[in-house]
């Protein structure tokens, strides 16, 4: 069975095909990433705007090696996310499921992210897919820059979630901090290359205790890296955190990047760690932006050994072939379709 997926729920717009829930056939994926670094976050209009012009390049390059009369169903990122861009990807799939005569499902994009990991074969060139598909019963530790979460799956479809933030999402605090230190948009990916450069044990921050074993909290660390960065450069809390990067050198940069990378990190391994110690999982999943982090991975590996699952970089990030995955098992597992005529995006949908 082959679907195609449809995501546009923040600011990629993507299209995949994905075969019987495990084989990469078609990724393609249009980011607006550049147009919104200029203004230090996702724009909404901006990203519904770029999402209207690239939908369809984007969806006919992923069904062209494919053929649209091989495409046995669509699957459709229904939320989270921003309301204008979740509107394009809705509209345009509702619309190729009537015109194509496809069934239509719609896919929580949370969900979705633990679903990248059931990719195991493509013929694409570049992806370096884990060798096995996730095993129940299955911890997956979701860590996107809207969501951290833990979520215990029994089966396909069938979950509980443990625990959740209380506040910002580690890849919001990623996000954050880059801002205070002045690090280019997306946050993740440049506080954790300056964190290569620092020393991780300079500047002492604080982790966040929480009544659920398996809750996390990020806020709190973000406000004692500002205060720590004025206590750095001699200043007190009525400094400006927009003047901050100005006065901080490129090596304190590195070292607050570095100590907040690793409080971060712990205060993602220790949930998860209670997770594995009372119910014990066949495999542990990492999904969603977060999990491209080279240090969360090393670290988790280095905690739970081979019980992690690895996605490919490319499919951590925001993609459609995490939604056509799930998509096959909503389908194959015969989950009510969504009706075409009537899909509603559904912007705060939750696990
Ligand atoms: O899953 P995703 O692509 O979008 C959402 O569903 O939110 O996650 C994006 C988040 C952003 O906050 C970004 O800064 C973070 O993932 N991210 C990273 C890295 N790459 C992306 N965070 C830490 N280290 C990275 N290498
Ligand atoms: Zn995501």
């Amino acid at each position: 069975m082959k679907i195609l997926g449809i995501e546009t729920s923040c600011d990629e717009t993507a299209a995949s095909v994905v075969e019987d829930g495990k084989i990469l056939l078609s990724n393609v994926i249009a980011s607006s990433v550049d147009l919104h670094a200029a203004y230090g976050g996702v724009v909404p209009e901006i990203a519904a705007r770029s999402h209207l012009e690239s939908i369809l390049p984007v969806v006919d390059e992923a069904v062209k090696s494919v053929g649209w009369n091989k495409v046995d169903a669509i699957a459709v990122t229904q939320g989270p996310g921003l309301s204008g861009s979740l509107l394009i990807g809705v509209m345009t799939a509702r619309t190729l499921a009537i015109t194509k005569q496809k069934p239509l499902y719609a896919i929580d994009h949370v969900h979705a992210h633990v679903y990248a990991a059931y990719i195991t074969k493509t013929s694409l060139p570049g992806y370096k897919l884990p060798a096995q598909q996730p095993k129940f019963p299955l911890l997956a530790l979701i860590v996107s820059g809207g969501h951290t979460q833990l979520v215990l799956f029994k089966n396909h479809l069938s979950y509980t979630v443990l625990g959740q933030t209380a506040d910002d999402a580690v890849g919001e605090a990623f996000d954050k901090v880059a801002k205070i230190l002045g690090l280019p948009y997306p946050g993740g990916p440049s506080v954790s290359k300056a964190a290569e450069r620092g020393n991780a044990k300079a500047v002492k921050l604080p982790t966040a205790k929480m009544e659920n074993p398996y809750d996390f909290s990020f806020s709190g660390l973000k406000t004692a890296v500002l205060r720590a960065s004025q206590a750095i450069v001699g200043k007190d809390y009525t400094l400006p955190s927009y003047e901050l990067a100005g006065l901080l050198s490129d090596s304190q940069k590195n070292d607050i990047a570095a100590s907040f990378q690793r409080t971060a990190l712990e205060t993602l391994i220790t949930p998860a760690r209670n997770a594995v110690d009372e119910f014990n999982p066949a495999d542990i999943v990492v999904a969603g932006g977060v999990a491209a982090n080279t240090e969360l991975r090393r670290l988790l590996s280095k905690n739970f050994g081979d019980k992690v699952i690895h996605t490919d970089m490319k499919l951590c990030t925001d993609n459609a072939a995490m939604i056509a995955t799930l998509g096959f098992y909503k389908a194959s597992l015969g989950q009510p379709k969504a009706d075409p005529y009537s899909l509603e995006i559904d912007p705060n949908l939750s696990m």
